[in-house]
């Protein structure tokens, strides 16, 4: 064969692979067998094997990702993406379709009817039928350029049938399918990774990889359901496109109703909240648009949303069942949490059996007791709660339930005395050692936002403390490859031996957080109050842990009372302390370094040889009136394109007390970043640096520090 009449074949097996993709994928009903297909798939790759420069980007071959990129481009949207408003009531759509009527004059409107998705907004541009780029909705107007990650989504063609226009612009939304959702969460918890909240989080997190092989082995999804720039086809409504759509081989969006009054479009509404439930990505919404597009142009847009569309919330769903036990969980302070143990329940979609009941004082509030029916919500769609008890079903011979009592006055977990703290409702184990505090101070330790060490999870932690490997969180660092690659992960009977590929990312990791900033370890050690943005100011005011521990400025911060203003304090004034550090965290943190284990993890940091110095020291703000605005005393790096010129900015940025330096590195508080901008990008984003933009930084130059973060 030559190189003419490979060609040839390439574009021949090419076309004959799209046509088999599209009746499986968008038909649903596949002409050949797997085996077949795998067949024709196979002569492709041995072909573009041979003559690599024959290659096309959009080969249904390359579907599994190719080289990671440095970071994403930026690109501005033709048409602008919108957002839709919401709608929480009938009446409240009642008043839309009013609205629309009175908008165009007449009360023969048609609308339609269909989920909303829960997933990412996504445009995918055609150019003669090739997929060309794919952008996200970033801030409606300028988007992230996906296209690698986005070619990995067997279910959007890379190229169109016969027939596609020169130009389409077909929208919709990327998600991950519930199961999938389901999976991937159970795998990464089982690899000891953090688990994604919710379908939506997991498909935006994995659009966000920059190595689309990796984004590749995740099942990812796409629906169509709107356009924006389209050159040479005028549909004239919604149905005229799907079908036109569908036949170019882009999956739509669906099911959808047609309605023509409000009283069918409530009707709809009301069929899709019984079957949202059977669909396989989730929705918590229906919907509704004006069909024609004529009418579309005529009712037009706010800055914000169209006004021919509208979107209908369910509410939360709320479910019966009984309370069959209560556990106990025990946190990283100590702090004894209630759980409900619950007869498993289906709500929105999945089966609920646990939820918190927070501490006594709530169950003492809502009066709940072993074995009463409750009322079940699932708010926000993945944490259950219980709403209230049904008294009426209340059986014979229940009893208040009292933590302190049903615990016997100990910690479930290593039988050590509880007790409370003064005017705190919460019970405490009192054992500073208790197994379960180790195992959440550690989990605490290696969390995104602290030590970012992704290898070590619930389970890894929890096994680590358990077979006693780590005594304290601080003892992961001790640990060899060779032994942490052998840690069990199951049972003695069937064991799961974590493996050298893990525990090498774990020892990684771990020397890589030795050199991250103070303001990560001080969050990573869980003082009471210390979240991140005191964790910052607190890294703001002193160099590194001994200052710190040794801290005049807390000192007398701890003698203020809740409220009492710092500025007016001859010795604190100049520092301008942000209102994360008060009183109470400042005597939190004189505890946690005077306390028996807040001395012992210092020597311990010290014999390990980690010495955490602050990366945004500047104790005394400038003395000019912006000085303590989030600028001051932060580090910029600024990097892309941006509105005016970079000296400007920089000029700007240095008036209000920051500074900028030409390189990314752990110093580094911000970058900046304009279109473009690739590899600075990128590596701000591996140190886990902030990524902002001009309006950010517009906001940072307004607001005093103690909201800048
Ligand atoms: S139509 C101008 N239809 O919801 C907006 N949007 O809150 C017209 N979404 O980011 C959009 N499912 O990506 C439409 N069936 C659906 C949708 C849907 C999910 C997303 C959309 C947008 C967000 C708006």
């Amino acid at each position: 064969m030559n190189p003419i009449e490979a060609k040839q074949e390439i574009n021949r097996l090419t076309r004959e692979i799209e046509h088999h993709n599209r009746l499986y994928y968008t038909e649903v009903q596949p002409e050949i067998s797997d085996f077949e297909y795998d067949q024709l798939f196979r002569s492709l790759e041995l072909l573009e094997r041979e003559y690599p420069e024959l290659i096309d980007v959009n080969s249904p071959t390359r579907r599994v990702g190719g080289e990671p990129l440095q970071g994403f481009e930026q690109r501005p949207h033709d048409v602008p993406m919108l957002s839709i408003d919401d709608q929480f009531s009938e009446g409240e759509m009642a008043d839309f379709f009013a609205r629309v009527q009175k908008g165009l004059g007449r009360n023969d409107v048609v609308v339609t009817v269909e989920p909303k998705i829960d997933g990412v907004a996504v445009s995918l541009h055609y150019k003669e039928g090739n997929l060309e780029y794919a952008v996200t909705r970033g801030d409606g107007s300028v988007g992230d350029v996906i296209t690698d990650n986005v070619r990995t989504i067997r279910r959007v063609p890379l190229r169109l049938a016969e027939g596609a226009p020169t130009w389409l612009e077909v929208r919709g939304e990327i998600f991950l399918p519930k199961e999938a959702f389901a999976t991937l969460n159970r795998s990464r918890d089982e690899a000891g990774l953090a688990v994604f909240k919710n379908p939506r989080n997991a498909a935006a997190g994995t659009l966000k990889l920059l190595d689309s092989r990796e984004v590749a082995k995740r099942p990812l999804d796409f629906l169509a359901h709107g356009f924006g720039r389209i050159e040479g086809y005028t549909p004239e409504g919604s149905e005229q496109l799907n079908e036109a759509l569908q036949q170019w081989g882009l999956p739509v969006n669906g099911p959808i109703w047609r309605a023509d009054s409000i009283e069918g479009v409530l009707s709809a509404i009301r069929e899709l909240d019984v079957l949202r439930h059977t669909l396989p990505f989730e929705t918590d919404g229906a919907v509704v648009k004006v069909l024609d597009f004529t009418d579309r142009d005529r009712l037009g847009a706010t800055a914000r949303a169209p006004r021919w569309a509208a979107a209908y919330k369910y509410p939360p769903e709320q479910k019966e069942t009984i309370l069959r036990g209560i556990t106990i969980q025990v946190g990283r302070t100590g702090t004894l949490t209630p759980v409900a143990e619950l007869d498993p329940v289906l709500i929105s979609g999945t089966t609920v059996r646990r939820s918190t009941l927070h501490n006594q004082d709530e169950i003492d509030r809502k009066d709940v007791r072993i074995g009463d029916t409750v009322i079940i919500e699932k708010a926000g769609e993945i944490i259950p709660a219980v709403v209230k008890v049904m008294m009426e079903k209340r059986p014979e011979g229940t009893r208040p339930y009292n933590l302190y009592e049903e615990m016997g006055g100990k910690c479930p977990v290593c039988g050590s005395p509880i007790a409370q703290e003064e005017g705190f409702v919460a019970w405490k184990c009192q054992n500073p050692a208790c197994q379960a505090k180790t195992a959440n101070r550690l989990k605490q330790l290696v969390s995104r936002k602290a030590l970012d060490i992704a290898g070590v999870g619930s389970i890894v932690a929890e096994k680590l403390v358990e077979r006693e490997w780590t005594a304290e969180p601080l003892d992961l660092f001790t640990l060899s490859e060779g032994k942490l690659a052998g840690l069990n992960l199951g049972t003695d009977e069937e064991p799961r031996i974590l493996g050298e590929k893990n525990a090498a990312k774990i020892v990684s990791a771990a020397e890589a957080a030795k050199s991250l900033p103070l303001h990560r370890w001080l969050f990573g050690f869980g003082i009471p109050q210390v979240g991140e943005s005191a964790a910052k100011e607190l890294a703001r005011l002193h160099r590194n842990l001994a200052e710190l521990a040794d801290s005049e400025i807390l000192r007398v911060l701890q003698t203020f009372s809740t409220g009492q203003r710092k500025d007016d304090n001859e010795f604190l004034a100049p520092y301008r302390i942000a209102s994360e550090v008060g009183p109470a965290v400042a005597s939190n943190v004189i505890h946690f370094f005077e306390s028996e284990s807040g001395v012992e993890l210092l020597a311990q940091l010290a014999r390990l040889g980690i010495d955490p110095q602050s990366g945004n020291y500047a104790p005394f703000p400038t003395e000019r009136g912006d000085a303590a605005s989030g600028v001051s005393g932060k580090t910029f790096v600024i990097t892309g394109t941006l509105s005016s010129p970079r000296d400007l900015i920089k000029e700007k940025i240095e008036a209000a007390g920051g500074n900028v330096s030409g390189s990314v590195s752990k110093n580094t508080d911000y970058l900046l970043a304009g279109e473009g901008g690739g590899s600075k990008r990128e590596k701000a984003e591996s140190l886990g640096i902030a990524v902002i933009s001009e309006t950010e930084l517009e906001i940072l130059l307004n607001v005093p520090s103690a909201t800048a973060e």
